[in-house]
């Protein structure tokens, strides 16, 4: 194999496209997802690919120290692309300690392990971590946009890992001269997201007719990009982007929540064949989420001005193909919600 890429995470809803394209487009590398298949973890996202011969899955947690040392030996990683997290903002209310532990004390496992594994110097080695514009905390309605160089702010428990982990790849490199790359991407729609997050928990609900939790006014804005495009994105940027380097990744697509809301129930009514309005009573506004941010918006110039990457696609022909696939996919959807995949999980690794 020319190359040896592990990428973290790959069973969840980014993930799952990265290695997709990347066990499709480079038949020539071995691509290892290491997943610890938690709630958010589903191998049926990776059904289409799973039997490559270039794919190899391995069921571990990153905070298994020793199990990522084994894995680096086992596949003679070259390559990582680190998305394994906990991403949800309103389980980190909750639950703070699993999102340090995740998303701090995780990272730092791969760090070291890249560093102490990659013994014959770091000539051709890369470990890319992918991070989100949540660490730069939250704007005002003014037309500002997140930078590189935009100050980190968290205010979530969520927010406050990422970018702490953020800063332990930074140390990785130079400290130890680890070559990192950072990047920070805005929110992400499409296919396999898991349904708590706004897009599928929405489309779903209108499917079955129940309420749709608007947090406060439904004011906050956030910058939507389709996954396929950050998984391009990733790509570009894990072949030819400049080591100790960040680029931010964006839509240049603003959307209020409410706005988009009203979009989703209008492609969803459309596509099941109800009369327009028909399920916009199902709004329904509800306590704000704990420190809320305002919004988010990255300006991504410098990765279009030096790696030439834009979104490919408008939009309306997102939201289009994103509402299209949840509502072909229902089976999908409701072996989440009824608990099934960790069913099928347990069935297909029985044994191994
Ligand atoms: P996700 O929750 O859908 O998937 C996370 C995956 O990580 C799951 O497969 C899960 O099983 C795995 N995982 C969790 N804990 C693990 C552990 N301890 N060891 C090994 N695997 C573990 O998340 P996502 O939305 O696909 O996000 C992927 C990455 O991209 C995250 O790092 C997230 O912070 C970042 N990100 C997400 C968005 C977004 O809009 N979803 C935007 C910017 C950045
Ligand atoms: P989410 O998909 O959780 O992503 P993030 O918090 O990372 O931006 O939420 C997107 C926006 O939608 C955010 O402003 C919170 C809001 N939201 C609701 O209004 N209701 C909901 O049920 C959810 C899950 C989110």
């Amino acid at each position: 194999m020319k190359r040896n890429i592990l990428i973290t995470g790959g069973a969840g809803f980014i993930g799952s496209h990265v290695v997709r394209l990347f066990v499709n487009k480079y038949p020539d590398y071995r691509i290892v997802n290491l997943d610890k298949l938690t709630y958010a973890g589903n191998l049926a996202n990776l059904k289409d690919i799973e039997n490559a011969p270039n794919y190899a899955f391995v069921h571990a947690d990153i905070c298994d120290f020793d199990a990522m040392l084994d894995v680096f030996k086992r596949y003679n990683i070259d390559g990582v692309i680190h998305l394994a997290a906990e991403s949800h903002v309103d389980r980190s209310i909750k639950d703070p300690f699993t999102f340090a532990r995740t998303n701090v004390m995780g990272t730092l496992s791969l760090l070291q392990a890249a560093r102490l594994c990659w013994t014959d110097g770091f000539e051709g080695k890369r470990f890319y971590h992918i991070s989100t514009d949540e660490v730069y905390g939250a704007l005002e309605f003014d037309g500002t946009l997140f930078t590189e160089t935009t100050k980190y702010d968290p205010h979530s428990p969520y927010s406050a890992s990422k970018a702490s982990s953020d800063h332990f790849v930074r140390a990785y490199h130079d400290t130890y001269g680890l070559p990192t790359i950072i990047t920070n991407c805005s929110n992400n729609y499409g296919p396999y997201q898991f349904p708590e997050k706004l897009i599928p928990l929405f489309i779903n609900n209108i499917r079955h007719g129940k309420p749709l939790p608007v947090y406060g006014k439904g004011e906050n804005v956030r910058d939507w990009l389709f996954v396929e495009d950050h998984a391009r994105a990733i790509d570009i940027i894990f072949h030819n982007g400049k080591i100790a380097e960040t680029y931010n990744i964006g839509g240049f697509n603003e959307w209020k929540n409410i706005d988009l809301i009203k979009v989703i129930i209008k492609t969803v009514d459309r596509l099941l064949g109800n009369p327009e309005g028909h399920s916009e009573h199902l709004i329904t506004y509800v306590t704000d989420r704990a420190g809320h941010d305002l919004r988010y918006a990255i300006d991504s110039r410098k990765l279009k001005n030096e790696l030439g990457w834009e979104p490919s696609l408008q939009f309306e022909e997102g939201i289009e193909r994103t509402v299209r696939w949840y509502l072909d996919n229902q089976q999908w959807m409701d072996n989440i919600t009824s608990g099934d995949y960790q069913r099928y999980y347990e069935e297909m690794y029985r044994g191994r």
